[in-house]
């Protein structure tokens, strides 16, 4: 199968937890707290297309599918795309965009803080992911910026650690999974340095070749 195909799979595969919630929208099968209900599972979804984005440039390394960097921007405009989501949730259903309450909301609860905190990390990410503002930004400073993934993710496990009241057990689950792509990503870089970091190739340091962007 082309990447071209493959990618069309994983574009459709993205969309399936969208799909699943709007089908049970549909069904009026939302729980008996809809607002609750669609709030966890976005939040869940951007989580999870977050730790996605972040294992591509270790798996790639891991198992040379160099192909495998193609998908990173569409995985990271996926957990942009459920971030916003779940944001769009507490701003319209939780809260009717009464801007007051919500600036008072993101003040006093820690976990909405830091939840705020992820959100705004991946706008910059999400405005910055076209080949043209990678060409504008340069290579190195688009590499830089595109660090705030871990940021955002480190918050968002934050969040999750925050407003959980028993079951830690699944942002404990997000939390090992991000240690691991983190150490990992320490580790690429000790090794990587060991055999000469001069001679890696924009996609060998995370930054997408036109290839990698294209269609
Ligand atoms: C990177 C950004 C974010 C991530 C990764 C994230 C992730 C999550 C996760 C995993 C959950 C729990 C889902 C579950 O229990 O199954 C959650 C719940 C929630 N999030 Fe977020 N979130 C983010 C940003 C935000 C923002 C910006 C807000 C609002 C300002 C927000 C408000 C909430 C609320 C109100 C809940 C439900 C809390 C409760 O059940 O009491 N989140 N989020």
């Amino acid at each position: 199968m082309s990447v071209r195909r493959v990618k069309l799979c994983v574009f459709a595969a993205c969309l399936i937890p969208l799909g699943l919630l709007v089908w049970r929208a549909v069904m009026g099968d939302l729980t008996a707290n809809p607002i609750e209900y669609i709030t966890h599972r976005t939040g869940d979804w951007t989580l999870r297309f977050l730790l996605l984005t972040l294992a591509v440039t270790p798996l790639r390394k891991l198992m040379g599918w160099s192909q495998l960097a193609s998908f990173r921007r569409m995985l990271g405009l996926f957990a942009f795309f459920y971030a916003t989501l779940h944001f769009s949730t507490y701003l319209v259903l939780d809260f009717f965009f009464d801007f007051e309450l919500i600036l008072d909301d993101v003040i006093e609860r820690r976990y909405v803080t830091a939840g705020f905190f992820g959100f705004v990390s991946l706008v910059p990410l999400a405005a910055t992911s076209t080949k043209a503002m990678i060409r504008r930004l340069g290579g190195e400073r688009w590499r830089s910026l595109h660090r705030l993934a871990y940021v955002a993710a480190v918050a968002g496990v934050v969040h999750y650690f925050w407003l959980v009241k028993i079951d830690v057990l699944p942002p404990l689950t997000y939390a090992v999974i991000l240690a691991v792509l983190l150490g990992s990503r320490v580790w690429f870089r000790y090794t990587n340095h060991r055999v000469g970091r001069a001679s890696a190739t924009g996609r060998d340091r995370g930054v997408p070749t036109d290839a990698d962007l294209a269609g």
